[in-house]
């Protein structure tokens, strides 16, 4: 029986006119902090908010110029872990073109989008997929989702991307190309913050040749009970970096300082998030910031995240010596990154649900890793 045939669609789900969610969507009670509509918690403007960092002086010629934006990344990258890039160098027409083309799949039957289903059980996540139960609970979350990988080239399979519309695979490569020239300069730009060469990060998470770009497009139904479900549950991406493009319906949440951060919808920005990888390599001094997505009952959501990866096995992540010292000891021990995603997973379906936070006094190396499950969202 392939995936196809045992996973239930949430569009189909939304689509059929239930006014109850499923009890497997119902989240745990603990996770159900801070649910308020999420409308109107984006207008709300007290409190902390996500930085928005203006790259448009990222190369600048004047040094000072320069540094000013190099540094205001360098900071928001330390004491969030999350940012909306604007100026970032890629042009609104591209961007468009992804979403439109992303949509335009999106809106196509379900039964046409089921040519592309994955097969989760074979260990095959590339195509169109939504969550399987995997946890003692069973906790399902309200999303379907198409898989892939984007770049490099040569890893791509072309042959599992949507057909149609016609622009998708153009105007998705040349996007994917651009973010990893984008990747390469933020990347540059924290080596630099932390004492180290220029291209030293982008070499440690596999440079050019192996640095793995993932697009998952992220689709939410409107769900008629959005308080009691969670679109994508809290965990801290795995990548180096993501880059997430959206549709200007809000939903993402950021655990700051102890309380749930509604993002805002900022026009023409691509949200960044350091992940887990840089936390790593950087002892600590970059963040990755636990988020969760929420859902509502009146607008479809679409997210477009790119994960920059590094090779599962080829390279063994750790602090970088230059960030360790006597008063700064590790505060991860060494492994893979295929070994981190499985440690998380373990950690995930092993144990107890992990507490939203991220406290980091007074606990040994391994529990100082940051919350979450192994998958890319
Ligand atoms: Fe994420």
């Amino acid at each position: 029986m392939t995936t196809a045939a045992v996973t239930s669609r949430v569009e189909r789900l939304a689509s059929s006119g239930i006014q109850l969610i499923p009890k497997e969507y119902v989240r745990l009670q603990e996770e159900l902090t801070n649910m308020g509509n999420v409308f109107e918690e984006e207008k709300n403007n007290e409190g902390p908010q996500v930085p928005t960092i203006d790259l448009g002086d990222i190369e600048a010629e004047d040094e000072a110029v320069r540094e000013r934006c190099r540094n205001e990344l360098k900071k928001a990258a330390m004491e969030w872990g999350v940012m909306h890039l604007v100026n970032h160098g890629i042009s609104n027409e591209l961007i468009n073109r992804v979403k439109v083309a992303g949509e335009a799949f999106f809106n196509s039957p379900v039964e046409e989008k089921e040519k592309y289903a994955n097969d989760q059980a074979s260990g095959n996540l590339q195509g169109y997929g939504s969550k399987l139960a995997n946890s003692a609970s069973g906790q399902l979350e309200w999303e379907d989702y198409f898989f892939h990988c984007a770049f490099p080239e040569d890893k791509r399979d072309l042959s599992i991307w949507p057909k149609t519309p016609e622009d998708y695979i153009p105007a998705a490569s040349e996007y994917a190309k651009q973010l990893r020239g984008l990747a390469t300069k933020i990347l540059a730009v924290l080596s630099v913050g932390l004492g180290l060469e220029e291209g030293r990060l982008e070499k440690e998470v596999g440079g050019i040749e192996e640095l793995i770009l993932q697009m998952k497009i992220n689709y939410y139904p409107k769900c008629p009970q959005p308080e009691l479900a969670l679109g994508v549950e809290a965990h801290t991406d795995v990548s180096s970096l993501t880059f997430i493009l959206h549709n200007m319906v809000p939903g993402l949440q950021l655990f700051y300082e102890d309380k749930w951060i509604t993002a805002k919808c900022v026009p023409n920005s691509i949200i960044m998030h350091i992940g887990d990888t840089i936390e790593i390599l950087s002892n600590g001094k970059y963040k990755s910031i636990l988020h969760r997505s929420l859902v509502n009952k009146d607008k479809v959501r679409i997210s477009w995240a790119v994960f920059c990866e590094p090779p599962k096995e080829k390279i063994i992540l750790k602090p970088l010596p230059e960030t360790v010292s006597e008063t700064e000891p590790p505060r991860y021990l060494p492994r893979t990154f295929a070994q981190h995603i499985d440690h998380k997973l373990f950690r995930k379906t092993g144990g107890a649900v992990e507490k939203n936070q991220s406290t980091e006094d007074n606990k040994s190396p391994e529990d100082n890793q940051p919350r979450e499950d192994g998958k890319r969202s």
